[in-house]
């Protein structure tokens, strides 16, 4: 099996990389012209000489540069494709609403454009959020709860999404959409809110930091780990038809509560370090983020198998392991 992944520096991308070279696949990644591989999350497997150019292939390629797209899925005609490029941090997408959307929107539909034209067109993985149901109707939110996104990333999403559906329809492509609630890891961005809290404890235990500062302690949201989440994209391409999962723990946790976790994870006192900065409020936050995810268990097998205190302190160890090799102050 040949599987090609967009956005394969990134966390999902990374840990998909691993899963699928595990299963015995040949992957290929998409690289940015912009991106460094040199102490990225890939530079493990890039680094060994038995996987890189042997089962583990790099291409660079922008995702609006679709010459390059089609000749890359025309010459590696993947069986699997995976969507995850795109700007993805929703607070961001408020001030490059236009780039956001370039990148999620148009990004996803050029790919549907080539897939459409090609005779034997790969499997495609969509990597959709919980943030295109922003303020739903329903909770927790099943595949059918309509879409009501309340800042630039969740409405890009929701129409990638809708395209997906509609390209699947239309054309009969096996399209899936996977509405992806928030998963984490240490590999996860510094500026998400779980590895800005787990880095902070671990950096403040460690006497490398004073304080955390936050936005909005009391917004919750529906947090799994990112390993279960990739394995629930491969299952959902294995299966032998095409669908939309929601992929949710179905648990509800405050940024609060995340907090206190991690502090005592390194047995601190939360309150002599949390500070609050307006300036991290969003405005616009989603309400009630958790998913039902009845359907990827009856038909996928699919079910987290890990939970959020195992989650935080995986995360806090990481990086209380990471900052004593490379302290921030000393
Ligand atoms: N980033 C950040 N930084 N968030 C903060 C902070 C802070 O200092 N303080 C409070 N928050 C709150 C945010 O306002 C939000 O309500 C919540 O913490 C989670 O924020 P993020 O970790 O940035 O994640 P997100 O939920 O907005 O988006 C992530 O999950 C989505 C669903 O899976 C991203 O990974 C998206 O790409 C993804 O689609």
């Amino acid at each position: 099996m040949r599987a090609l992944i967009t956005g394969i520096t990134g966390q999902d991308g990374s840990y998909l990389t691993e899963l699928l070279l595990a299963h015995g696949y040949e992957v290929h990644g998409l690289v940015r012209r912009t991106s460094t591989l040199e102490r990225s999350r890939l530079q493990h497997l890039y680094a060994d000489p038995d996987l890189y150019n042997r089962r583990l292939f790099l291409h660079y390629c922008d995702l609006e540069d679709t010459t390059t797209l089609r000749r890359i899925l025309l010459r590696v005609a993947p069986d699997e494709l995976y969507h995850f490029a795109g700007q993805s941090h929703v607070g961001l997408s408020f001030e490059i609403a236009e780039s956001t959307v370039e990148s999620i929107a148009m990004g996803t539909l050029r790919l549907l454009e080539i897939l459409r034209d090609l005779a034997a067109p790969p499997r495609l993985f969509h990597a959709a959020s919980s943030e295109v149901f922003g303020r739903p109707l329903q909770v927790p939110q099943t595949e059918l709860t309509p879409m009501a996104p309340v800042n630039p990333y969740g409405a890009a999403k929701a129409f990638a999404a809708q395209m997906v559906r509609i390209y699947r329809e239309k054309h009969g492509l096996f399209l899936v959409n996977g509405f992806l609630y928030n998963h984490e890891s240490p590999r996860r961005g510094e500026n998400f809110v779980t590895r800005k809290i787990c880095r902070a404890a671990a950096a403040i235990h460690l006497g490398q930091q004073d304080q955390l500062t936050l936005g909005d302690t009391s917004a919750q949201r529906d947090w799994g780990d990112a390993r279960d989440y990739v394995r629930g994209m491969w299952l959902s391409l294995r299966h032998e038809t095409p669908g939309d999962y929601v992929f949710a723990t179905g648990r509800l946790h405050s940024v609060q509560q995340f907090v206190e976790a991690a502090f005592a994870v390194v047995g601190l006192d939360w309150r002599q370090y949390l500070r609050r900065d307006e300036r991290l409020l969003r405005g616009q936050e989603p309400a009630q983020l958790v998913g039902d995810a009845s359907l990827a268990e009856q038909v996928l097998g699919w079910k987290p198998e890990r939970d959020l205190s195992s989650l935080v302190r995986w995360m806090v160890e990481a990086d209380l392991a990471e900052l004593a090799k490379r302290p921030l102050r000393r």
